[in-house]
């Protein structure tokens, strides 16, 4: 799988390194309140699995499965919800967790139904966050890092539903997503 990738981004122990970062400043901001996170299927749950063991808080966890990108390398700008109902997030405060910020139109979309089912709080927490202009306007509270516009696999994150095991983040080769393009 490694052969397929251009170039890593970040390799595991950078990763692990900013999750220590990433979650001691969770952990302080929700130190006297009670956390619920809502974590994005597939693409966030290596991110969640090792966050929130580095979150010695008492939380309750949810999962909310949302896809986008339909095997394509860009957002097909309708995410579709694949979990119904929404987990019940009256008078809590959510943490949604995602792997990555691209066009905005995941998060926006869901923060907008979050809204509407009367949460103390809510906010954003991405490992990813992509360098560009966003279809919807939506800030994420915590950023893991931030990266180019331009796609990237591993580490949870997939293309065509593969490489999600990869323990480093990189950018996929171009010919190869090109190829796959070609044959569908
Ligand atoms: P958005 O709605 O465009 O912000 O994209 C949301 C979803 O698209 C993310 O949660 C990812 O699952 C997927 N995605 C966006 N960019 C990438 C990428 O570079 N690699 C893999 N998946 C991506
Ligand atoms: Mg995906």
């Amino acid at each position: 799988m490694q052969a397929d990738l251009d170039r890593i981004l970040f390799d595991e122990k950078t990763i692990h390194h900013r999750l220590d970062e990433l979650a001691a400043r969770i952990s302080h901001d929700y130190r006297d309140r009670e956390l619920t996170v809502i974590a994005i299927l597939n693409g966030s749950l290596i991110f969640m699995a090792d966050l929130l063991r580095r979150i010695p808080l008492p939380l309750k966890l949810d999962c909310l499965s949302v896809a986008s990108y339909h095997g394509e390398t860009e957002s097909s700008g309708e995410p579709v919800f694949r979990q119904v109902p929404l987990p019940d997030i009256a008078g809590r405060h959510v943490l949604i967790l995602d792997d990555i910020l691209d066009s905005g139109m995941t998060l926006a979309a869901i923060h907008e139904k979050f809204e509407t089912a009367a949460p103390l709080s809510v906010r954003i927490c991405v490992l990813l966050e992509k360098k560009k202009a966003r279809v919807r306007p939506i800030k994420a509270d915590y950023v893991g890092f931030q990266i180019a516009d331009e796609f990237v696999v591993g580490y949870g994150l997939d293309y065509m539903e593969r490489y999600r095991n990869l323990p480093c983040i990189g950018v996929l080769r171009k010919g190869l997503i090109a190829q796959t393009e070609a044959l569908s």
